[in-house]
């Protein structure tokens, strides 16, 4: 695996990867790498692409100076890992060669109404943030395959839009959530909570589960809420919504849709997401 740091060395890798026939697979993480991030190198690596990741903590997607600086950062460990998952070319740019003028840089993605809902209602800009650097990734790499996980549904879907309306020559690929034996879906964020804390996350996989079953979009919400509420999480959202525009569903809906759920355990705000089947509800029908 190659170390790269500035982007003048990273764009030539790319450009000279892509010269000699290959197709490069972007992995951009914020490091702290566990499985989950594993599972998107890995998923890089089988479809035959050379596979770039990096890692950069971007200062621009967070709303607090405290949350950016206890951000988890451990180097040596996030290369070894990447190394084992089929990482060709490890990209660790510095904040002065991402973001020359630090957080007075004046140049931003706005994403409009999808930042602004569900993780975006309480963090102005964070969506915001996440496009413009995503973006500096995807300009400095060229085209390519950019993988991203489901884990941070609204994200990938913003970076969908974003692919789609800059008509980017990026083909998106969403990967599956990697969750532990529990169900607990894999967070950095899941190191803070203690051990009672965790079986009370698994309120969030448990939730998923009662909406396994079709049902109207009325009655799966109230299902998932009452999941949470029961396991004593202090419930953000809990919602249905169309996979694509994560505007909600209602009862007069039919057909895919998308669970998005929020809590916070101990303090710790938890994310979980996964398909599901709407079917139209009774009192859909009076009216
Ligand atoms: P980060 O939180 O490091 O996540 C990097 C990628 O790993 C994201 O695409 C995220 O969805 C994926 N991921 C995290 N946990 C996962 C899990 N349990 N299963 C599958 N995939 C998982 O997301 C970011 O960084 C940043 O916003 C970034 C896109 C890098 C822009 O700064």
């Amino acid at each position: 695996m190659e170390r790269i740091a500035s982007v003048a060395d990273w764009r030539a890798r790319a450009q000279s990867a892509r010269a000699s026939g290959r197709r490069v697979g972007l992995v951009p993480t914020m490091g702290a790498l566990h499985a989950g991030h594993e599972s998107l190198m890995r998923a890089a690596a089988a479809a035959g692409d050379v596979v770039v990741t990096t890692i950069f903590v971007n200062p621009r997607q967070f709303n607090n100076a405290a949350d950016l600086a206890t951000y988890p950062r451990t180097p040596d460990a996030d290369a070894a890992r990447a190394a084992d998952s089929g990482t060709d070319v490890l990209v660790e740019p510095s904040l002065d060669e991402m973001w020359p003028l630090g957080e007075a840089t004046p140049t931003t993605v706005h994403l409009g109404p999808i930042g602004e809902v569900f993780e975006g209602a309480d963090r102005p800009g964070h969506f915001d943030g996440v496009a413009s650097v995503v973006a500096k990734l995807l300009i400095v790499t060229g085209p390519c395959r950019l993988y991203l996980g489901e884990k941070d549904y609204q994200q990938l879907v913003a970076m969908r839009q974003m692919v789609r309306d800059l008509a980017f020559d990026v083909e998106v690929v969403g990967c599956a959530i990697v969750r532990e034996e529990s169900g607990l879906a894999l967070s950095s964020r899941n190191v803070r909570l203690s051990d009672a804390g965790r079986v009370v996350a698994l309120g969030l996989s448990r939730a998923l589960a009662s909406a396994g079953e079709p049902a109207s979009a009325g009655e799966l919400r109230a299902r998932m809420r009452a999941v949470m509420l029961e396991a004593g999480i202090d419930v953000a959202y809990a919602e249905v919504v169309d996979p694509v525009s994560l505007v909600p569903l209602d009862d007069a809906d039919e057909g895919e849709g998308r669970a998005l759920l929020a809590g916070l355990v101990e303090g710790v705000r938890l994310l979980d997401n996964g398909p599901v089947r709407v079917i139209r509800g009774n009192r859909a029908t009076s009216h």
